[in-house]
């Protein structure tokens, strides 16, 4: 057969892999003993940061998540590093000033990450525009990214239109992001040909097997020209994660497309992680889920919505709140259902349905949305629902990080004797707390081997710190910690993104 083009391959599964089917609570520790060997493969590139894996280091693994990178660069010298990050949310769930924008990209860079995927949860273009300024400026690979859903306005015009205003504003390839794996294989095949029609940049797809047509989807966009796809170990693939690595360079072997990667390494490599899994809880099967077929609600936003109904004993409304949530996002004009704005149809839909009453509680964030402050939602947004929130106020039609003021510097001086290095300041401003509990235990650790006395100095600090912190936590647009986190542990999951 004719050789067409070799395609390539990101290895998802120390992010999205573990994000999805593990709760993203993967250690270090049980990430560098295989990185040798994955740094082997030939992969394209290796997702190993960002997304959610930050606040977990810090919230639930007493980890930093730089040093975590670190450590990973040292041990994977000849692989392309690659992260996620929200826009201007970064790793978090509400927008950032500039300033700190730019300070993470440039650190992320200097850190050793070398592919930087940027979306917005509502494609707002205005939301990635200065992360990708930035990203570029630092010397890093901006890889734009489209929230790919489902509605009577996204259609794939539509996202051939967004993907080339990304070009222009200097991206250096595209990804199709299938948070909650809706894309079908015959959707799939029209929307990269006519992204490889219009655009000079590669492109690649990213598809959660949630719906169990990623595998199929990703043949279909191979055979229209897709550049690179999404893969995770076998023992972290499927369900909710992406579709195996084997399965797909099995596929593609002798073929045009042929990826030319090791099978017996790559299982190898899936032993490994198979091992690894049974040191945790894991909290979801790997079966196919229908209720993202019949609603297109992604798979963690299930399990959310799940713990949510249980917290309030109303488990036997689930059917309701199902068919409550494209109600909702209808209403809010069709946004992608992707962090944070998954979490926020998902918490009012609940909220409809428990109350008895649609909107007689109407979530702050539903309220700062419809005010304009995560960006513009892509559709018209429903009118009675506007005057009902808004009243006579009119939405905001700049972009929302413009209302910030620069929070560097006087981050800076909260921290203090705390600061390690430059880095700190960033963990810092995306998770004070958990942060500042890091930094306390870490300069515990630090003066016990030294000096006794200088810790107890140190610690009148952080309270000053704290409540000096306090007024900016009320920051108009956050994203509420209790939407994205159940108090039952097993059901914790960020949705997708
Ligand atoms: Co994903």
């Amino acid at each position: 057969m004719e050789r067409k083009h070799k395609v390539g391959i990101t290895d998802t599964t120390l992010r999205d892999a573990h994000q999805s089917l593990m709760a993203t609570r993967m250690r270090t520790e049980d990430m560098l003993p295989v990185l040798q060997d994955i740094d082997q493969v030939g992969y394209h590139s290796l997702e190993v940061w960002g997304g959610a894996t930050f606040d977990t280091c810090l919230r639930y693994l007493n980890e930093d998540p730089w040093e975590r990178l670190a450590k990973i660069r040292e041990r994977a010298k000849n692989s392309n590093l690659q992260m996620l990050l929200r826009g201007q949310n970064l790793v978090a769930y509400r927008h950032y000033p500039d300033d700190v924008v730019d300070a993470f990209a440039k650190a992320v860079v200097k850190n050793g990450i070398n592919i930087v995927r940027i979306f917005d949860a509502l494609n707002d273009i205005r939301n990635m525009e200065r992360a990708m300024k930035a990203v570029k400026a630092a010397g890093g690979h901006v890889q734009a990214t489209i929230s790919y859903t489902i509605s009577p306005l996204h259609n794939i015009d539509h996202f051939v239109d967004l993907a080339v205003e990304m070009e222009k504003k200097g991206a250096d390839s595209l990804c199709i992001k299938d948070m909650a794996g809706l894309i079908n294989p015959y959707d799939a095949y029209e929307l990269v040909e006519k992204l490889k029609a219009n655009l000079k940049i590669p492109v690649q797809l990213h598809c959660h097997f949630t719906s169990g047509m990623a595998a199929m989807s990703y043949l279909k966009a191979i055979e229209a020209g897709c550049d690179v796809v999404d893969t995770a170990t076998s023992s972290l693939s499927q369900g909710s994660s992406q579709p195996a690595t084997d399965t797909i360079v099995a596929a593609l072997r002798g073929t045009p497309y042929d990826t030319e990667l090791d099978l017996k390494l790559i299982a190898r490599i899936g032993e490994y992680f198979k091992k690894i899994r049974g040191n945790y809880e894991v909290p979801l099967d790997v079966g196919v889920d229908t209720a993202v077929l019949n609603y297109q609600i992604p798979g963690g936003m299930i399990s959310n919505l799940v713990s949510q109904l249980a917290a309030q004993n109303a488990s036997h409304l689930m059917d309701k709140v199902f068919e409550e949530v494209p109600r909702v996002r209808r209403e809010l004009g069709y946004p992608p259902l992707v962090t944070p704005s998954s979490q926020i149809v998902g918490t009012q839909a609940v909220m409809n349905i428990i109350t008895g009453e649609r909107y007689k509680v109407t979530l702050t964030e539903v309220k700062n949305y419809l005010k304009g402050l995560y960006g513009k939602p892509p559709g018209q947004v429903d009118p009675d629902l506007l005057k009902k929130v808004l009243k006579d106020e009119e939405p905001f039609q700049g972009r929302p990080a413009d209302l910030l003021e620069p929070q560097m510097e006087k981050a800076r001086e909260e921290l203090g004797e705390y600061m390690e290095k430059e880095e700190d300041i960033l963990s810092y401003i995306l998770f004070p707390q958990q942060a500042m509990a890091l930094f306390k235990d870490r300069s515990k650790k630090g003066s016990a081997s030294k000096n006794v006395v200088v810790s107890k100095e140190i610690q009148a600090k952080p309270a000053q710190a704290e409540a000096k912190k306090e007024p900016q936590l009320e920051n108009i647009y956050t994203v509420d910690d209790t939407l994205c986190f159940s108090e039952h542990e097993k059901y914790f999951i960020y949705p997708s993104a």
